[in-house]
């Protein structure tokens, strides 16, 4: 049923609208087979909250009206991206867990420029949300790298509503308060109707390209060779199984020496993996001997 032929009639008790335990079970499998994030059982609350107003908005009478047109479509069909992109958490900030980005400045950039014969520092930012991440590896690269290098980000994410977010570059002015006074000349700012938003400068913008790429599905990764791996804050969401399939992927994109930084809040503890911790939320490739 089309969303103005529901606007026309009168909407469903909201009852209906009550997540029953067989309906959170069938979203609570699908969302971890479409995209390893493993939901807990408290979670049915927000799995409601989260699908509730998409569901009335589509037509259907309930959750498991819902439920049976998913089951019917194949997994590439939009509806199931929707859904995704309605269950992923997408926090995150400028300059989030900032001693990461002082590694970089300090310590990553300096032994690239000392070791390495290449022009360019490659670096997949692997769960870019809406950008803040991608833009401050970006705005950090800019300020440190002689002139005669570059640098590009290459940023993906499951949810294209984010991706979309992310690459349009605006955010609200407020969010200049996440930024170090040294980066804040990083933006256009806006003026008249527009001044209570900003927008990455087109020469921090042009560096980072955006796409969607799923950590937990069979495709392979982006081939980059990269230099450094940033996954942060995403491992939280996945299995010990499943991080070890994501860890193979990151590994496979990444040069021989290169290196891995993981959430503040993550660890690959008891994961099996070719990943050489360097120190906490830090792991290496190792060298080609
Ligand atoms: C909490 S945000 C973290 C953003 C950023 N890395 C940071 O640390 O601020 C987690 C992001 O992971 C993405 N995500 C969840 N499952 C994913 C998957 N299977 N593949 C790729 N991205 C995924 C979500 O869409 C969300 O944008």
């Amino acid at each position: 049923m089309s969303s103005s032929s529901a606007a026309a009639r009168v909407l469903p008790s909201t009852d209906a609208f009550q997540l029953s335990s067989e309906d959170f079970s069938f979203f609570q499998s699908a969302i971890n087979e479409v995209a390893g994030i493993h939901l807990a059982d408290s979670k049915i609350e927000l799995v409601q909250s989260r699908l509730r107003s998409h569901v009335i908005s589509l037509g259907y009478e309930s959750f498991k009206d819902y439920r049976n047109h998913l089951k019917s479509v194949p997994s590439g069909h939009a509806d199931w991206q929707d859904f995704i992109n309605l269950l992923t958490t997408n926090k995150t900030d400028f300059f989030r867990e900032a001693a990461h980005f002082q590694f970089l400045k300090e310590k990553v950039i300096p032994k690239w420029l000392a070791e390495s014969s290449s022009s360019t520092f490659k670096v997949w930012c692997a769960a870019s949300s809406s950008g803040e991440e991608p833009y401050t590896i970006s705005m950090v690269l800019d300020s440190c790298l002689p002139k005669d290098k570059s640098y590009l980000v290459r940023a993906t994410d499951i949810d294209t509503d984010i991706l979309r977010k992310a690459q349009s570059g605006v955010y609200p002015r407020s969010k200049l308060a996440e930024i170090p006074t040294e980066y804040q000349r990083s933006f256009d700012l806006g003026t008249a109707e527009i001044k209570d938003w900003m927008r990455v400068k087109p020469h921090l913008k042009s560096k980072v390209t955006f796409s969607r790429y799923n950590l937990t599905g069979t495709n392979a990764p982006p081939d980059g060779d990269f230099d450094l791996v940033f996954c942060r804050n995403v491992l939280i969401y996945f299995t010990p199984a499943t991080i070890e399939s994501v860890m193979k992927k990151l590994y496979q994109a990444t040069k021989p020496g290169g290196l891995l930084l993981i959430g503040h809040s993550e660890s690959l503890q008891n994961i099996k993996t070719d990943w050489k911790a360097v120190k906490p939320s830090v792991y290496s490739k190792e060298e080609k001997k």
